[in-house]
């Protein structure tokens, strides 16, 4: 057990802006919520990445980019709905999909936030960051936390108070679901011969409802993979490595899963472009470690 007075002051602070983070993001969870109604509708503009954006998307990223922008410690603030990170002072770098999976909003269907927290100035690696979580809006509103390699599950009140529901979450070692995303005659050969592979599993059920969070939440709870693949006519996929892929890829290992982009582990690709994208493929590792060698060059 590590003694907080042993830790050289700048790993001491870190712990407390990123407390300071995980509750300034599960307070925004609420509001964000309220908020998501009379926000269905498209709005002129498009994101970085040449996405539609919900007039929700911008309400959301206003209200993230004002509350953590203004942390003591948080030095910048980036999402995917800004081309360029945010100079808020000094101290770690925030990047955050504010409303991640937000054409679920006209089906009144599951959507995320997620937030990474970056020691490296923007675009970080994925082996500067040190801590990562994700609110899912679903039935009740949960977030999933993750620091020091630990993973823990919250129920957010109403009142944006955290409640501990999972304490060192791990998943769970037989998994029973599954879920990928792109269309299936854009999937690569190789990757849909794996699908067969897990198809063919009597144990294994599909679950995909189109927000990479709920998606990930599934495979967090009931074990399984979830994946947003190469594609055909997109080899680096759809998601985003700084705001999706690093951040989930370090919820699930910390959770003892694995996480991939066919290759390695998402933390260590590496990364140049802030809005950059990768494959992504999270869940239990043995089927991690099976993909990977379906589809490796
Ligand atoms: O961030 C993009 C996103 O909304 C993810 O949440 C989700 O996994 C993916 O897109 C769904 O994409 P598609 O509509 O191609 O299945």
């Amino acid at each position: 057990m590590l003694n907080m007075d042993e830790h050289p002051p700048e790993i001491e602070s870190n712990r407390e802006v990123i407390g300071r983070i995980f509750t300034t993001v599960a307070e925004a969870a609420p509001d964000i919520r309220a908020g998501l109604v009379g926000r269905r509708d498209a709005v002129a503009e498009e994101n970085p990445s040449g996405e539609t954006q919900k007039a929700a998307d911008v309400y959301a990223d206003e209200l993230l980019c004002e509350r953590l922008g203004s942390l003591s410690g948080v030095g910048s603030y980036a999402s995917e709905e800004q081309s360029d990170p945010v100079d808020t002072g000094s101290g770690v770098n925030v990047c955050v999909d504010p409303l991640d999976g937000s054409s679920n909003l006209e089906p009144n269907a599951t959507m995320g936030t997620i937030v990474a927290v970056y020691e490296d100035s923007l675009p970080a690696s994925g082996e500067s960051i040190i801590a990562a979580a994700y609110v899912l809006y679903g039935p009740i509103t949960t977030m999933m936390a993750a620091e020091d390699d630990t993973t823990h599950e919250y129920r957010i009140d109403n009142s944006g108070v955290g409640h501990l529901m999972n304490e060192a979450v791990s998943i769970p070692d037989d998994p029973t679901v599954y879920g990928f995303g792109g269309r299936v005659p854009d999937w690569p050969t190789a990757f849909h011969s794996f699908v067969d592979t897990i198809e063919s599993d009597e144990s294994m059920k599909l679950r995909y409802g189109g927000a990479m969070i709920g998606d990930v939440n599934q495979i967090m709870t009931y074990g399984g993979i979830f994946g947003y693949p190469a594609l055909n006519s997109a080899p680096d996929g759809k998601l985003r490595t700084e705001f999706e892929a690093y951040p989930v890829g370090y919820i699930v290992e910390s959770a003892g899963g694995a996480s991939s982009d066919g290759s390695q582990s998402l933390l260590t690709i590496d990364i140049t472009e802030l809005h950059e994208r990768t494959p992504v493929y999270v869940g239990n590792k043995n089927l991690v470690q099976k993909l990977q060698a379906a589809v490796a060059h």
